[in-house]
């Protein structure tokens, strides 16, 4: 399994259930590397979406509790079980916070774009560097939007 991430210089990734910045090249990526596969996401990630709703040519896969959870176009799973029991192996998860927390131990590659600056943040992703299971195996090349520097590194389980 996948996951795909943008991280600040301190591995914040939002704030006030938002973004921190888009990036049109990255969202790009995104899309590039996601199309035709599944994505597993929370309802507060959905939220961030146009209109809150799922990103298309892929099935979404929504993580709720709310039994009356029922966004057009998306499948939701009241547990991670019955969800993993769906989800093929070339799924990405698409965050936020608690699901990248709760599905990192399943993932083998997390494709993450580096953002060279630092924003005030609620949430975090896990910081790959400190942890002696994933190596950083691609490094691309700086690139810069909007006044900010960013690279893209795919890590994969050591
Ligand atoms: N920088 C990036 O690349 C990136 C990517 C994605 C998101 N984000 C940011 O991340 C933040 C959102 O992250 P978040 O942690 O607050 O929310 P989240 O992970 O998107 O969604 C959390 C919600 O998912 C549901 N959920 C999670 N685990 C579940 C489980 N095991 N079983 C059933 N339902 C489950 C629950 O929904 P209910 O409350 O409905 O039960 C929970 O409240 C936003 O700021 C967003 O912009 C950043």
């Amino acid at each position: 399994m996948n996951m795909i991430v943008a991280v600040d210089e301190n591995w914040a990734i939002g704030k006030g259930g938002e973004q921190l910045i888009y990036i049109s090249a990255d969202l790009k990526r995104f899309k590039a590397l996601t199309m035709g596969h599944p994505l597993i996401l929370g309802r507060k990630t959905l939220a961030t979406f146009p209109g809150g709703k799922p990103l298309k040519g892929r099935r979404n896969l929504i993580l709720s509790r709310n039994p009356d959870f029922a966004p057009e176009g998306a499948e939701v799973y009241r547990d991670m079980e019955s969800l993993l029991a769906d989800a093929s192996e070339d799924a990405f998860v698409i965050g936020g916070a608690e699901v990248y927390r709760e599905l990192l131990g399943r993932c083998d590659t997390v494709y993450v774009t580096k953002l060279h600056a630092a924003w005030p943040a609620d949430c975090w992703f896990p910081n790959l560097d400190e942890d002696p299971a994933w190596i950083a195996e691609e490094e691309g090349e700086v690139l810069e939007e909007q006044g900010v520097e960013f690279h893209y590194v795919t890590y994969r389980k050591a």
